[in-house]
């Protein structure tokens, strides 16, 4: 059975997906910044802070030192940045690709070489909707999973004939409590609007479907033989959004994003 490395399985997608792949019998290290117990669920809990290049060493020498092998690593550690783009700090910004960009290219750069050992593996980046779209007041959010788009599919080239697939699992709104970062200087030009439209992305995660669903995804991608570059989850009017991106004139797909935040009048 395969041995699977998932970050950030304290809660939501990363822990709805540990949870199934132990039931299902893998091998699992789920990651934590802050563990509360060394198990969860049937998988190994491990601390981990994707941001610190010697953290995520000793993550994957545990990894290895414990199992000889590591099969699966699932990149999913992440938060978003709200406001508009121009509200946000470079710091801020730095931050958030911190976590959800330089992140997952400090894992990948160190399992790599263990994976090219056996000569297979899979790699799972957790990228978004927001990583085809632009977002309104989520704007510099959907950037970092814009920029997880480029890497992986460019990565899968080079990795193309190793054994080594590459993945995105690209999610829509999910039912989990995901950080949301305010931004450090917000601007008197976007008062009001700013508050609407967060209401609007708020009340979308809360009528998303459960990370279970996901979780789901993740499973069918690992268990395949030839693994896809991509798998979107959606729900509701979200199946259109890979389509209508590929199929619309950019000024019919901006009218379509601006009216399902209201921003229309
Ligand atoms: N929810 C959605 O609607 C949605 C949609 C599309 C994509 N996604 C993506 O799915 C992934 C998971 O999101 P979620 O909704 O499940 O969020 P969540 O419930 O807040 O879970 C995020 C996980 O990431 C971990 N984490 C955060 N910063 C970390 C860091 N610097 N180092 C290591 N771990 C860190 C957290 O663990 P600790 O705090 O315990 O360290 C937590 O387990 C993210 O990449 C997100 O962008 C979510």
């Amino acid at each position: 059975m395969k041995t699977i490395l998932i970050t950030g399985a304290s809660r939501g997608i990363g822990l709805a997906t540990a949870t199934l792949l132990a039931l299902r019998g893998y091998t699992v290290y789920g990651t934590s910044r802050q563990p509360q117990a060394e198990t969860l669920n049937g998988f190994t809990l491990l601390k981990l802070d994707v941001r610190d290049a010697e953290s995520v060493k000793a993550c994957i020498e545990t990894v290895i030192n414990h199992s000889g092998r590591l099969d699966v690593l699932v990149n999913n550690a992440g938060y978003t940045l709200s406001g508009a783009v121009e509200e946000a700090t470079l710091e801020d910004t730095y931050r958030l690709f911190e976590t959800n960009f330089f992140g997952v290219m400090r894992l990948t750069n160190t399992v790599l070489p263990h994976m090219r050992r056996e000569s297979s593996g899979h790699i799972i980046n957790i990228g978004s909707l927001a990583g085809l779209i632009g977002v309104p007041y989520l704007g510099l959010y959907a950037a970092s999973k814009h920029a997880l788009e480029g890497y992986s599919a460019s990565l899968r080239y080079e990795l193309h004939g190793s054994g080594i697939h590459v993945s995105l699992v690209e999610p829509g709104d999910i039912q989990t409590e995901i950080v949301s970062e305010p931004p450090s200087n917000p601007l008197v030009a976007y008062d009001g609007i700013r508050e609407r439209v967060a209401a609007i992305h708020a009340a979308n995660l809360r009528n998303g479907p459960p990370p279970e669903k996901v979780a789901r995804v993740i499973l069918r991608a690992i268990q395949q033989r030839k693994p896809k570059l991509r798998y979107t989850v959606t729900a509701g009017q979200e199946i259109l959004v890979p389509w209508a991106r590929r199929l619309l004139p950019d000024w019919l797909m901006e009218y379509f994003i601006r009216d399902a935040y209201h921003m229309n009048s």
